[in-house]
């Protein structure tokens, strides 16, 4: 497959952004069990548990712990009863992303310019304080039941968020990190045509824009297909892919993610590396599941080919199983895990861009062959 170019950026300079956007401040998690996922992100993933909200430090019905890694923040939050909101999130979903945080320099501002062009509100900006300053958030909606918050925290100088005490304990060995820097990118699955709905809310509601579109014909395997775009922001430090399915012979992976997540939501979540050689094998040596890749996709002729010379030694890519495709601007290596709950819904992406600033095209249909084996062993193809 030829490279799929990517769109010009904007001209930030001059065009007048209406959502500064700095980064994505977390991404938070509905968990059934926040205490034991803590373990998971800690023991296999190298997040450092940095902070806790709970009952003891005046937080009654949900429980919170703060991960971090480099620039990374995950929040795992699970409530401590039947009836909350996050219960039934729950029970419905899975253990699933409710919250992709976006940090901005004015929390009212993006509420009211994303509100007043759309944006279904959540909820209505909040003023969050403690001794360590001021916090304000405010919430729209996208697909499914997933929402951005907007998160103001030029006022803070506290841990997280006021409710969060550092989380200790002494006989503590903190796993250490594996080298996960930020989050590159977080993709979305939505129903059946619905995709260019969302793709208008992002450059409506928040002025993205269209940095890359696949069509079913670039994403096709002999039983399933998709459709994708990319909507990105003006500095492009916010990359949303969004899937939907496309008719093909068997179930799609994107059906089956709707199926067992009861709806749309997030599909992955992509942290980058500077190292993905070093990071993928302290990853595996810790646990971490990944996709296996055909040895037919490491043959050194048909590779070379598509991708050029690289720097890395394809013989550790191969043992490995790590991806690498190639763009008009550099390329990149990518590997991608296997679900990290027991539903076949929420898995992330390593990644390591050299120049690259697209998503692996030319990978969709060894990745796709590898994703539907694990999908006919699950008997849902
Ligand atoms: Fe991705």
């Amino acid at each position: 497959m030829t490279p799929t170019p990517t769109a010009p950026r904007p001209d930030i300079e001059t065009a007048e952004d209406f959502l500064p956007i700095n980064g994505t401040d977390y991404v938070e998690f509905y968990v059934g069990n926040a205490k034991q996922a803590a373990q998971y992100y800690a023991h296999l993933f190298g997040f450092q548990i940095r902070g806790y909200r709970g009952p003891e430090t005046g937080s009654k019905e949900q429980v919170s712990y703060l991960l971090e890694q480099n620039d990374i923040r995950i929040v795992l939050t699970s409530a401590l009863g039947p009836d909350h909101s996050i219960s039934n999130h729950v029970q419905l979903h899975g253990d699933g992303v409710r919250d992709i945080a976006l940090t901005v320099d004015d929390a009212r501002q993006s509420f009211e310019a994303t509100t007043e062009r759309g944006a279904d509100p959540v909820h209505e900006p909040t003023v969050h304080e403690d001794d360590h300053g001021r916090i304000v958030t405010a919430a729209i909606s996208t697909y499914g039941d997933t929402i951005h918050t907007f998160v103001e925290r030029t006022d803070y100088d506290g841990l997280f968020f006021p409710e969060f005490e550092p989380w200790t304990n002494e006989h503590w060995n903190a796993p250490s990190p594996t080298g996960l820097q930020f989050v590159d990118h977080c993709v979305g699955n939505v129903y059946e045509g619905d995709m260019d709905r969302y793709v208008d809310y992002y450059a409506q509601t928040m002025g993205f824009y269209n940095m890359l579109h696949f069509t079913e014909q670039d994403i096709s395997t002999e039983y399933s297909a998709l459709m994708s775009k990319v909507m990105a922001n003006g500095n492009e430090v916010i990359k949303f892919p969004i899937n939907e399915p496309a008719e093909g012979k068997k179930k799609s992976q994107i059906e089956e993610y709707l199926e067992f997540y009861r709806g749309p939501g997030v599909q992955h979540v992509a942290l980058a590396t500077d190292d993905i050689i070093s990071t993928v094998r302290e990853l595996r040596r810790r646990g971490v599941e990944f996709l296996e890749i055909p040895d037919t996709y490491y043959d050194r002729d048909v590779l070379a080919d598509r991708v050029g010379s690289i720097d890395e030694p394809i013989d550790e890519l191969e043992e490995l199983s790590i991806l690498v495709d190639r763009d008009p601007e550099g390329y990149l290596l990518q590997i991608f895990t296997q679900p990290v709950q027991d539903r076949p819904t929420v898995f992330y992406e390593i990644i390591q861009r050299e120049g690259a600033r697209s998503f692996g095209a030319g990978n969709f249909k060894a990745l796709f062959e590898a994703i539907e084996r694990e999908q006919d062993r699950r008997g849902n193809l």
